[in-house]
């Protein structure tokens, strides 16, 4: 966070008084465990909350990764099981796709959905992501996705495990947020905390990836070769600044910002946030939001 950032109504006391107040927060942040509990509050919404826009990203994704029928394929954070169900098509009866997610109700979605379209070749299991590729036999897969997961992980730690799991020359696909993006809610959030910055008792540390370069070194570096790295952007239209917070209420990020807030400050802090994004960027059309996202493909060398 900088002054760049904060904008023009920074912290009383400036910059320099909110790095000191940063600095006595508890900066072990809000984990995974907060997750768990948020994306399983959420699982009955998630898909039609985030997916009718956000699937873009993983449909080009698909695009990308070029699945065969016949191959093994792992999803770890598979949630809802949108791209496991993609997947799934893709390598067909023959094939075999693996779903993780700590989430035990996104995944109950999950085997629902894949049900209801007849799909017999996924599995899906509950476990913490890097411990249970960590787990798996090396080179067990053709390919890994991970979509709209890398943020809660960094795109680091996931090309390591990544490497491991995968035979020589098989695939990973990853999707995810850009650390920008939302541009617009970030930058009101981030004023709002610049204001009030004793409200947070912990601090919130998402890796989300912010440069191809950075991308592009972690995937080297782990073991990758060809990586394409694409960008991209979808606008999603809220009616209000109610109907984002009234979505965001109900997402998995949701607990994770309830730990880490003062519970005194919460629902005044909502309703400034309300008030700020609608003062800022309601018009006549609704409130549009663009979210702004990498799509990437590399090869285990
Ligand atoms: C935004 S959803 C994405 C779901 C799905 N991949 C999709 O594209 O719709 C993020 C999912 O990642 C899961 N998740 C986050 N961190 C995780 C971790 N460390 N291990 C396992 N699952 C995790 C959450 O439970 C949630 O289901």
């Amino acid at each position: 966070m900088c002054r760049k950032h904060l904008g023009p109504d920074r912290a009383p006391g400036g910059v320099s008084r909110l790095h000191s107040i940063l600095k006595t927060m508890d900066q072990r942040g809000v984990g995974v465990a907060a997750l768990e509990i948020g994306y399983n509050a959420g699982a009955e919404c998630y898909e039609q909350d985030w997916l009718p826009s956000a699937k873009v990203a993983v449909d080009r994704l698909m695009e990308l990764v070029e699945l065969s029928p016949g191959q093994r394929v792992l999803d770890v954070g598979c949630g809802t099981g949108y791209t496991t169900r993609q997947a799934a098509r893709a390598v067909g009866p023959a094939g075999l796709v693996e779903g993780v997610d700590i989430a035990e109700k996104m995944l109950d979605v999950a085997r629902r959905r894949c049900g209801a379209e007849g799909l017999n070749n996924c599995r899906f299991v509950r476990g913490e992501l890097l411990e249970t590729m960590a787990a798996c036999p090396a080179g067990t897969f053709d390919a890994c996705t991970c979509t709209w997961v890398v943020g809660y992980v960094s795109v680091k730690a996931l090309a390591e495990a990544a490497a491991h799991v995968l035979r020589k020359g098989g695939r990973l696909g990853i999707c995810c947020n850009a650390a920008w993006s939302p541009k617009d809610i970030l930058s009101v959030v981030m004023r709002m905390i610049a204001r009030h910055p004793w409200i947070m008792r912990r601090t919130v540390n998402f890796p989300f990836p912010s440069t191809r370069r950075g991308i592009r070194k972690s995937l080297i570096k782990a073991g990758f070769s060809d990586p394409v790295i694409e960008t991209g952007t979808f606008v999603m239209r809220y009616e209000s600044g109610r109907h984002i917070l009234d979505q965001f209420e109900r997402s998995g990020e949701a607990e994770v910002y309830r730990q880490a807030i003062d519970p005194k400050h919460f629902d005044s802090l909502m309703a400034e946030f309300v008030e700020r994004m609608e003062a800022e960027y309601l018009t006549p059309a609704g409130l549009p939001v663009s979210y702004e996202y990498f799509v990437i493909k590399a090869d285990r060398s």
